[in-house]
């Protein structure tokens, strides 16, 4: 175990009591989380940060309010150097089923996104790098339909990396994908955050060990019990408790962290956690 070297610097995404209901139900309740910029010596690198739970806790929901898709009934989401409050289409978001433009080939769906953010000539040269980086170029021509699920999702991550600014959400990014896939997104991630200093991805996923292994920090979402009753407390939360910094643990930038004993353990950890929630 080593524990590298870092120092934390300016907030890059804030999250503020954010509470969410649906029909007076509420899924989320008082969530606050703070990304910070980390900073390494004589390296360029990003953030990985990663909030698990169990399935149906308010993931998917969390998401769309850190995208500045769903406005939350109370709380803010502020992002980047300027932590401005959040604008759909200011942080890329892979969703759950990640949607491409079904009448438009790959080549096309990339350059639709870039030219969003490109002048048309750098677009084109950006998107022919990301095809190359991401083993696209080959399915240039195909449409959606044709390619494979591993082949879409890095497609829909290419995609709002080029359209976005430094923050994408990737909401379950291994699901549904088989363990070569799962390590190349992996590597597809840990090469976007040494792209730029102020890139962050966060991962939002029920996929323990592969979050954990990508992530620098982590948060939980669970239910708190009721003190007299032991009864669930509506609304999901982030206890102080279940906030991680794996950097500091020693967990975090090493290279083939599954491996080591330290991890598993943290990983049992987090499991007796979530089985209590
Ligand atoms: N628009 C909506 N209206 C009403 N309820 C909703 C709406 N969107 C989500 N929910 C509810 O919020 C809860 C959390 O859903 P969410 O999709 O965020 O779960 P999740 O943690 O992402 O689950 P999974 O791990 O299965 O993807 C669910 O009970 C869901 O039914
Ligand atoms: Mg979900």
């Amino acid at each position: 175990m080593t524990a590298h070297a870092y120092t934390h610097t300016q907030p890059l995404l804030t999250l503020d009591g954010i509470a969410m209901s649906f029909a007076g139900e509420l899924i989320l309740r008082d969530i606050s989380a703070q990304v910070l910029d980390v900073i390494r010596p004589g390296m360029q690198q990003g953030q990985v940060v990663g909030f698990y739970g169990r399935s149906g806790i308010g993931k998917s929901v969390l998401c769309r309010i850190m995208a500045g898709l769903l406005v939350p009934t109370a709380g803010t989401v502020r992002v980047g150097e300027g932590q401005q409050a959040v604008a759909a289409g200011r942080v890329g978001f892979v969703q759950q089923r990640y949607p491409l433009f079904d009448h438009r080939t790959l080549l096309d769906n990339l350059l639709v996104a870039a030219e969003r953010k490109h002048a048309p000539a750098d677009a084109r040269t950006l998107t022919e790098s990301y095809l190359e980086r991401f083993g696209l170029s080959a399915h240039r021509k195909k449409y959606p339909a044709l390619l494979s699920g591993g082949q879409r999702q890095r497609a829909a991550i290419a995609q709002q990396l080029l359209c976005s600014d430094h923050l994408i959400l990737l909401d379950e990014p291994f699901s549904g994908l088989d363990v070569a896939m799962i390590d190349e997104v992996k590597k597809i991630i840990a090469e976007v955050t040494t792209m730029d200093e102020l890139n962050t991805v966060v991962i939002v996923s029920h996929d323990l060990v592969t979050t954990t292994a990508l992530a620098d920090r982590l948060w939980l979402l669970s239910h708190e019990r009721d003190a007299a009753t032991g009864a669930p407390l509506p609304g999901a939360t982030i206890s102080p408790q279940h906030q991680y910094n794996l950097a500091e643990m020693g967990l975090a930038w090493h290279e083939n962290v599954e491996a080591e004993p330290e991890f598993t353990q943290f990983v049992e950890h987090l499991k007796q956690e979530i089985r209590g929630s």
